[in-house]
């Protein structure tokens, strides 16, 4: 099968993210059928509507276009409060408009959560979900991918530890799949 671009979107703005560091070890992993494009939140600024005029800020436009550009988005998202940072709502809403322009429209997309704690980001994983139902973007369901002991999933090296490779793999490959299959189907619609 041809490769597809996916965006990887992690949603913490700290440079020591765990988040982050779980987003770059998927991305080390190679997998087959898919071309990784990380797409950074951390200059985005807050949606208002005020500033959607014909020259939106261009960090808006820049993360438009890289979101429009791919055939599906990986999200890996930290769990602050039981929900996905604001950092991360911000993006979603700046892709989302201009209204009836929602670049998450037709994506297929990978939700990845992470915690320190063993419950593995739940709370975010399924709220970030409901922030998305709002766009046609078909998530995949399994297998999940909840990352409990998270800072614990990442060597030093940046790739990821002995024990998460297995499951890890069948996660991205099965993501692999479901971004292709989408992808297909919108071609033969087109
Ligand atoms: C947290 N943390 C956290 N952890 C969790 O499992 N459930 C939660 O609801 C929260 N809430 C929360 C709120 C805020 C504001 C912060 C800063 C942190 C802890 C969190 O999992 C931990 O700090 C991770 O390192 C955050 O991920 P990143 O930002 O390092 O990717």
């Amino acid at each position: 099968m041809a490769n597809r671009t996916v965006a990887v979107i992690a949603g913490s703005l700290a440079k020591s993210s765990v988040s982050g560091r779980v987003a770059n070890a998927l991305m080390s992993m190679q997998t087959k059928g898919i071309d990784w494009q990380r797409v950074d939140i951390t200059a985005l600024p807050l949606y208002n509507y005020d500033l959607e005029t014909a020259n939106p800020p261009q960090a808006w436009t820049d993360f438009r276009n890289a979101i429009r550009a791919a055939d599906g988005v990986l999200f890996v998202t930290p769990e602050y409060n039981r929900g996905p940072p604001g950092a991360l709502k911000n993006a979603i809403d700046v892709g989302s408009r201009p209204w009836g322009k929602a670049v998450w429209n037709g994506k297929p997309a990978g939700i990845v959560s992470t915690s320190p704690s063993n419950l593995g980001g739940y709370g975010a994983n399924h709220i970030l979900r409901q922030n998305i139902s709002y766009f046609t973007m078909p998530v995949l369901l399994q297998p999940g991918m909840y990352v409990g002991a998270a800072d614990k999933a990442v060597g030093a090296d940046g790739k990821p530890a002995e024990h998460v490779r297995e499951y890890w793999t069948k996660y991205l490959d099965a993501l692999a799949e479901w971004v292709d299959r989408h992808a297909q189907a919108r071609a033969k619609a087109a």
